[in-house]
């Protein structure tokens, strides 16, 4: 099983190579021009995939040292994402197959974010399992019972929490994306200098749409008084933002493990890559007797590699894909 998995959802490039469920390359390139307009522009998104999808393709299989060949099975991002940007390693991935007649494999880009647990052999969570999946689009709580078998069990009702930390990183005029940056701040802040309220909403369920909003009437009223506001208490500000959207997270997913009596606690997407969310997870699993997974660095922000691990379950059973597939944004 020679796998060539492509992600192109949203503003990464990426392609892996996968033998017999080992990674054996994965290239991502993160597109920088959306940095100057504070956000993802689709339209520049999906033209410089169609750049960058052929350079990288190429680099995958040369790190892998596979020739095109030796492919037996090609793996892509049907959805969810930005259809412009789908489109790109859809129609790429259909291309490639048909031309070497090899089967097609679509993958759900959240589900790969989860089976991102199972690239190292030596971190795999035990079935069932519960995962904090938080990305720029999405947040979920999800209960996994074999790989291909998932339930999302809690999710939000409005803003994704990555969309949280981008949105007030914006407020405080970093550069997109501003979670990464709200992250370096925070470490040198105190994470209780500012109180935000907690929006609580019912069961599993999140929201986070309350707290952009008063973060933004927060800013609005201590700039009055004073316009170097953000300036001089910058990692206090992020710091306390962050503890908050982290709080609300860990809080549900403890009501979750309480409520499915599940001790096995993975976590997952762009927004795992926090370091305070990384330490106050590990902290809650010590008193809660969980055992926590955390993804490496690389496998946390979108990845190829986690697109095909989870081509790599769909291959062992025979879930194959036909030539009439189109993207799915909002699958
Ligand atoms: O999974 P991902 O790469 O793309 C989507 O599928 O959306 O997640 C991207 C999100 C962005 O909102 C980004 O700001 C956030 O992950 N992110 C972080 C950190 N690194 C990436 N948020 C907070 N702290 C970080 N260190
Ligand atoms: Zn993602």
């Amino acid at each position: 099983m020679t796998i060539l998995a492509i992600e192109s959802s949203c503003d990464e490039t990426s392609a892996a190579v996968c033998v017999n469920g080992k990674i054996q390359s994965n290239v991502v390139a993160t597109q920088l021009i959306h940095e100057q307009y504070g956000g993802v522009v689709p339209e520049l998104a999906s033209r410089v995939h169609q750049q960058r999808i052929v350079p990288v393709v190429e680099r995958a299989l040369h790190e892998a040292n596979i020739q095109k060949n030796a492919l037996t099975a090609v793996a892509f991002t049907r959805g969810p994402g930005l259809l412009g940007s789908l489109l790109v390693g859809t129609s790429f991935a259909k291309a490639l197959a048909l031309a070497l007649d090899i089967p097609l494999i679509e993958v759900h880009h959240m589900q790969a974010h989860v089976l991102a647990h199972f690239i190292d052999e030596q971190t795999i969570p035990q079935f069932p399992f519960l995962c904090l999946t938080v990305s720029g689009g999405h947040t979920q709580i999800v209960l996994i019972r074999d790989h291909l078998d998932m339930e999302i069990i809690g999710q939000t009702q409005d803003d994704a929490v990555g969309e949280a930390f981008d949105k007030t990183a914006k407020l405080l005029n970093l550069p997109y994306p501003g979670g990464p940056l709200i992250d370096r701040y925070a470490q040198q802040g105190n994470p209780l200098a500012y109180p935000f309220p907690e929006v609580e909403m019912p069961g599993l369920d999140f929201s986070f749409s309350g707290i952009k909003t008063a973060f933004l009437y927060f800013l609005r009223d201590r700039m009055k008084a004073n316009p170097d506001f953000i300036e001089q208490n910058l990692p206090d500000i992020c710091a306390s933002i962050q503890h908050t959207l982290i709080k609300i997270l860990l809080t549900k997913l403890r009501r979750a493990a309480r409520q499915t009596g599940i001790r096995e606690i993975a976590l997952a997407g762009g927004v795992s890559a926090n370091s305070g969310l990384r330490a106050s997870l590990a902290d809650l699993g010590r008193q809660e007797g969980w055992n926590v997974y955390i993804p490496k660095f690389e496998y946390c922000t979108d990845n190829a590699a986690m697109i095909a691990m989870a081509a790599h379950f769909k291959y062992l059973k025979g879930e194959f894909t036909s030539q009439e597939v189109s993207p799915l944004p909002r699958w």
